[in-house]
């Protein structure tokens, strides 16, 4: 019997990082020694009194339960206050805040609570890859807007058609940006939101990287621009920020009526979270948040090894002031997909190729610097030693 997926599933195929899981599976079976500089996912864990607050609250024979659809009020409190803290915004934490099982789901339901068949989505390309699979299973229509190394790989939303601008329900940006590790100042921001209100389209940022920064980079909110509570969502994290990926902890903020119907959607999917995890974000954004300064210390000093070495190779990628990422040029005569594909099968490293994130990324790589230093060296080495045998 063959029974075939709905039309909108038709419109996704299984994502990348999952496909490629199973790739290094199998290369692992054959005792391959992959390197991982692909994914994002921080290799280090929260701070302790983190864990310790998890592990308390595990012990409490009454937090087994579901859990308010908006999570605990001590939840909201403490996004309030971590967005005091890092942007000065202040939000009503009744109405102007969201928890999510993490951003990337957040960021696909947005897309259904708003986007209707044949609505357009303003898409940045190369982009994270769930505002568009978010967009094709909507049934929108995407309008990418190229993010060019000239334009500092900010859109420029003067190349936006007007009728294009006029048919669009949402549109993504993202700084500190994946793939990137471009920054938006807060002047970009304030275009973004004014060129959003005078065409009626609802301005998303993705926060996702704004506590990982370099150098003594900070990096803004979108919610610092005049009037963005109007028609603004930001979506934020503690994945990268706290090292806490595998959490699930996310959240919406901004304005109220849009996140009210995203809330409606989101009572019909999930159940909020694990008190334990509820109890323990809190720790997460309301305790002392040195250890952030130290841990954003030791990427970039793996941002540093990592650079060094693609300089000694005749490769200049951009140094960046924050992300997880190093958005390197590759050399000539490669793809970015060859570059990788063979780079995995010759040295065992693996990078994700710009192409991933959309046909703009077309002669890059994007190199993580979430493993040790050791480990980094190697890939590097491995990587050194294979471009002088091509
Ligand atoms: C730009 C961007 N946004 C959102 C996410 C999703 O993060 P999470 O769902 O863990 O909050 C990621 C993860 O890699 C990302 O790179």
């Amino acid at each position: 019997m063959k029974i075939e997926p709905s039309q909108r599933l038709q419109t996704l195929q299984t994502q990348y990082f999952a496909g490629l899981e199973s790739h290094i599976a199998e290369l692992k079976a054959t005792g391959k020694q992959v390197i991982r500089l692909d994914i994002g996912s921080p290799d280090l864990p929260p701070a302790q009194p983190i864990l310790d607050a998890l592990w308390k609250s595990a012990q409490l024979p009454n937090g087994h339960g579901y859990q308010p659809h908006r999570g605990s009020q001590e939840l909201l409190s403490a996004w309030a206050t971590m967005y005091r803290r890092c942007y000065q915004v202040d939000l009503d934490s009744s109405h102007e805040i969201i928890p999510l099982l993490g951003s990337k789901e957040g960021i696909f339901h947005i897309t259904q609570a708003f986007v209707n068949p044949g609505d357009v989505v303003l898409i940045p390309n190369p982009g994270y890859l769930t505002y568009e699979s978010a967009a094709l299973f909507a049934g929108g229509k995407i309008y990418y807007m190229p993010l060019l190394k000239e334009n500092d790989y900010l859109p420029d939303l003067s190349a936006i058609p007007a009728e294009t601008a006029q048919r669009a329900k949402l549109m993504w940006i993202n700084y500190p940006n994946n793939p990137t590790a471009a920054e938006a100042s807060q002047d970009f921001f304030q275009q973004a939101v004014n060129f959003a209100r005078d065409y009626h389209i609802i301005l998303c940022h993705d926060a996702a990287y704004s506590q990982v920064t370099y150098d003594g980079y900070r990096s803004p909110s979108l919610l610092q621009a005049d009037r963005a509570t109007e028609n603004c969502i930001e979506f934020n994290t503690l994945s990268k920020s706290h090292n806490m990926a595998g959490w699930r902890v996310g959240a919406a903020v901004g304005n109220h009526t849009l996140l009210n119907h995203l809330y409606t959607l989101k009572t019909q999917l999930d159940s909020s979270h694990f008190k334990p995890i509820l109890d323990a974000a809190v720790i997460a954004m309301t305790s002392d948040q040195d250890w952030l300064l130290e841990r954003n210390f030791i990427y970039q000093k793996r941002r540093d090894i990592i650079l060094r070495s693609l300089y000694s190779i005749g490769l200049y990628p951009q140094i960046p002031k924050a992300s997880l990422y190093v958005w390197s040029p590759i050399p000539p005569n490669w793809t970015s997909e060859t570059f990788c594909q063979k780079l995995l099968e010759d040295v065992q490293v693996s990078l994700t190729p710009g192409t991933v994130f959309g046909s703009y990324g077309e002669g890059y790589v994007r190199i993580c610097v979430c493993a040790e230093e050791g480990i980094i060296r190697e890939a590097l080495q491995r990587i050194t030693d294979w471009m002088v045998r091509q």
